[in-house]
């Protein structure tokens, strides 16, 4: 049996994740891939509970960071692993990098503890691809604001975004051949020309 592959998609809040996951659903199952679409914090039972306090109740930053893990453990061992080893592709409306982007480039946890807890959580184990939609934080702000109410993350300042940007880009500086970063400010159909180039080559 052929292993499948792991793709996540990150970006900031209003980068355009949901409109280009929808695409890459497509993309890859018309071309017959047996494909789990997830997400994160979620993909579970547990997750998903979890997800709703993340999402809406105040914690201290190093509580978020775990339970931001505690998600992503159960949901790894729990769906992603055995996907991949039944030969199912798995694509993740984010996964790690966000911890790194968020927990560490908006909240400030030092780079040093999260690498310590992402080695005791994960092991190794990571995406076989990692497309970053990337925008300016200020481009993502007017995007949320035409949408829905912000959640407890996305009523977060201007100031948090621009962190958050310099993280997953530091991030992709330090993994250039596993996170594809996307000029996610231009026309839907232009960078879809892009994320199918990337699909396609996998
Ligand atoms: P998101 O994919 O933006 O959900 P939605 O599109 O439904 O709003 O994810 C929810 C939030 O969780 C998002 O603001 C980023 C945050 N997050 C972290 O801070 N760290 C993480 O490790 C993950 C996975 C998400």
């Amino acid at each position: 049996m052929m292993r499948g592959r792991f793709i996540s998609l990150e970006g900031l809040d209003g980068a355009g994740k949901s409109t280009h996951l929808a695409f890459i659903e497509g993309r890859l199952r018309g071309r017959g891939v047996d494909l789990l679409t997830t997400r994160e914090p979620g993909g579970t039972p547990l997750g998903e509970a979890l997800r709703g306090l993340l999402l809406s109740r105040g914690m201290v930053a190093d509580t978020e960071l775990l339970l931001m893990y505690a998600a992503r453990v159960e949901h790894v061992q729990s769906v992603i692993e055995p996907a991949l080893a039944a030969g199912r592709w798995v694509l993740s409306d984010r996964f790690h990098d966000a911890s790194y982007a968020y927990q560490c480039g908006g909240r400030g946890i030092t780079r040093a503890r999260l690498a310590a807890l992402e080695e005791w959580a994960l092991q190794g184990f990571a995406p076989d691809l990692t497309l970053l939609l990337d925008v300016p934080a200020e481009l993502a702000a007017e995007r949320r604001a035409q949408a829905r109410a912000a959640d407890r993350f996305e009523a977060e300042d201007l100031e948090f975004f621009r962190r958050v940007r310099d993280a997953y880009l530091e991030r992709a500086g330090l993994n250039p051949q596993r996170i594809r970063v996307i000029d996610a400010t231009r026309a839907p159909a232009e960078i879809q020309t892009d994320v199918a180039r990337l699909l396609d080559s996998l």
